[in-house]
């Protein structure tokens, strides 16, 4: 089957889909996205995704391409059109295209784009079920990690070096010394005391939709959670570290640097709270559940 592509108003053969080459997103990363997951051919948090995402696009003054409820229709539709059953859609909307010049163009339009991709839920079901490594790496991003932007570099450089070492995902540590976040998910530990520990929300993190949803199911069982800044001392001293994020879930970090984390394999709390997670998910994508929405930090 060929895959389509929403670019712009249009649904397009995938390898005839493109953008202008001034474009905004391009040229400046002047532009945000959100990667929402798709299971039994629906949205998982929907809603909590496009307050985040509209929430992102006020903070950077993007015009809103169209509303919430025209978004739903296209991202409903381009999942419709790829048959896809279960996987996740990229969406990302820049500024939009213009002569190259650094402040906003008059009268610019944004550029809207959505991609799905399917993909096999049990493969990453035996990827959480063994755990994966992660390294150390310096926060190399800019200082308004809140915002979901396209600018990647340093979290795809980051990235690479992780892979380059044989992990899945690298913690970032900023230059106070603590863990920031994964650098495409949220980073938690279980501390010896059984205290599930997450980075509190600010300038410095995502506010992630899975991360929401966890310490709403945290709360619910009734769970001890501190959210606030770690060392990597701490992670090595923990009972269990994981990430949480929209492709992975809930996937359990064995090892850091090289040096075994617990006994070097998912942690109880880590593997319930996947559970607990993929109901939630599956019964939300269904409606049969409400979304735990998006936590907007406060304050800033
Ligand atoms: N990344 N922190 C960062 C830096 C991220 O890029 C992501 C998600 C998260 C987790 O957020 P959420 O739970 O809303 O997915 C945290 C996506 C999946 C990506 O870039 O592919």
């Amino acid at each position: 089957m060929s895959r389509v592509v929403y670019v712009n108003g249009r649904y397009m053969p995938y390898a005839k889909a493109a953008v202008h080459v001034e474009d905004r997103g391009f040229q400046f990363a002047d532009g945000i996205y959100e990667v929402i997951a798709i299971l039994g051919g629906r949205l998982v948090d929907g809603a909590g995704h496009l307050q985040r995402l509209e929430r992102n696009l006020d903070e950077l003054r993007i015009a809103h391409p169209m509303s919430r409820a025209a978004l739903l229709v296209v991202l409903n539709e381009t999942i419709r059109r790829n048959r896809v059953q279960d996987g996740s859609i990229y969406l990302q909307i820049t500024r939009g295209a213009a002569r190259r010049d650094f402040p906003f163009p008059a009268g610019i339009r944004p550029s809207v784009v959505a991609i799905t991709r399917a993909v096999d839920m049990e493969r990453v079901a035996a990827k959480a079920a063994q755990g994966g490594a992660a390294i150390l790496a310096p926060d190399q991003r800019w200082a308004r990690c809140d915002i979901k932007t396209v600018a990647l570099l340093p979290a795809a450089l980051a990235k690479q070096a992780a892979r380059e070492q044989g992990a899945f995902e690298a913690f970032l540590v900023d230059r106070d010394g603590f863990i920031t976040e994964g650098s495409s998910s949220n980073a938690w530990i279980v501390t010896k005391d059984g205290v599930l520990v997450t980075r509190d929300l600010g300038l410095s993190i995502l506010s992630g939709i899975t991360r929401g949803a966890i310490l709403a199911l945290a709360e619910a069982e009734g769970l001890r959670v501190e959210e606030r800044r770690f060392r990597p001392e701490e992670v090595f001293a923990a009972r269990e570290a994981f990430t949480t994020s929209t492709t992975a879930f809930v996937m359990p970090i064995t090892s850091l640097d090289g040096r075994p984390i617990g006994n070097a394999a998912p942690g109880l709390l880590a593997t319930k709270l996947r559970a607990l997670y993929a109901a939630y998910a599956e019964s939300e994508a269904r409606g049969a559940r409400s979304g735990s929405g998006y936590r907007a930090p406060s304050g800033l």
